[in-house]
């Protein structure tokens, strides 16, 4: 096996040979070499949701990327354009929309599981939160889901929004929230729970522009202490915050509802007070008057 910095040189010099946007312009690499260098001397299988190329090109420069750095590896392309031009003994790319579900499940019934998924397909919000639920089930403990360019999630040409970004359903907001999907057995309410799927993922990496999640091998889990202490925790956690619980759970189940009530709360508050404002005005003119009467 390469050290991770001989992998690094190796992922930047073959990208670069095959036109790959992972390394000019995102310079992706090194974020890849330090969690892929352990897979280049074995079999697995990996897919990518996103050939390239679009309806115009051929595309491909990452599958041919992965198919040399990865001597051994299955690779699996899903695209909305044919692309079987590119398949050969080790590729293979089918026509699948990453945002249809059924598509997908069907897909990895017959071809999953993977050890690596990454998605880098249409960076839309909504085919990238469906392709994220519907296939990390298909990625092998220990293995990665990976999601390229979640930086969409700020952009409106993406259906993301940078203004709007607290009160989305983003990748951003899902990778926000896998930090408690990690921690699943620390949290104390079970309808909190019921809104965060367990999904197995037991790490989280960060890098700007791309995100690693990694399954776990099921070996070590936090616990909380025990019954006594938990029994008190919920008490205290209702007694301090469970007025607010229905509206902690609209939030958490769409983002965006909260947004539509604040804004009707705001415009409703706001009309009130001009409403009493102007009320007052009457008042004082009236008041002004009787005393210039009496
Ligand atoms: C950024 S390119 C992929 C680049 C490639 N992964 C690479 O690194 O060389 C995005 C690709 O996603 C495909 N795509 C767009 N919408 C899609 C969808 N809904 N499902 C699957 N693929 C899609 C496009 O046709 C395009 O070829």
């Amino acid at each position: 096996m390469p050290s991770r910095k001989n992998f690094e040189l190796q992922l930047q010099t073959v990208g670069i040979e095959c036109g790959c946007d992972k390394v000019v312009p995102h310079e992706y690499h090194p974020f890849y070499a330090n969690h892929f260098v352990d897979y280049v001397d074995r079999p697995f299988k990996l897919l990518e949701i996103g050939v390239g190329g679009e309806g115009r090109e051929v595309g491909g420069a990452s599958l041919m990327l992965w198919s040399k750095v990865f001597p051994q590896a299955q690779i699996f392309g899903l695209d909305i354009y044919d692309k079987t031009v590119l398949d050969t003994d080790r590729i293979k790319t089918f026509v699948v929309d990453q945002g249809d579900p059924v598509a997908l499940s069907v897909f990895v019934a017959e071809h999953g599981p993977f050890d690596i998924i990454i998605d880098d397909g249409s960076h839309k919000r909504s085919d990238q939160l469906t392709s994220l639920f519907t296939l990390i089930a298909s990625v092998v403990p220990g293995g990665y889901y990976v999601l390229e360019d979640y930086f969409t999630s700020y952009w409106p040409v993406y259906d993301g929004s940078t203004l709007a970004k607290d009160y989305l359903d983003t990748p951003v907001r899902w990778l926000k929230q896998s930090i408690d999907i990690i921690n699943r057995n620390n949290l104390l309410s079970e309808e909190i729970k019921s809104f965060l799927p367990d999904w197995g993922v037991e790490e989280l990496h960060v890098y700007p522009g791309v995100a690693f999640l990694r399954k776990g091998l099921q070996a070590v889990r936090g616990e909380i202490p025990n019954a006594e202490f938990y029994a008190n925790q919920v008490e205290l956690d209702e007694l301090r915050y469970g007025a607010y619980k229905d509206s902690f759970f609209e939030y958490i189940k769409d983002p965006m509802t909260s947004l539509k009530v604040l804004h009707e709360v705001k415009v409703r508050l706001e009309a009130e007070i001009k409403r009493i404002e102007s009320q007052s005005a009457v008042n004082l003119v009236v008041d002004s008057q009787d005393e210039r009467g009496s």
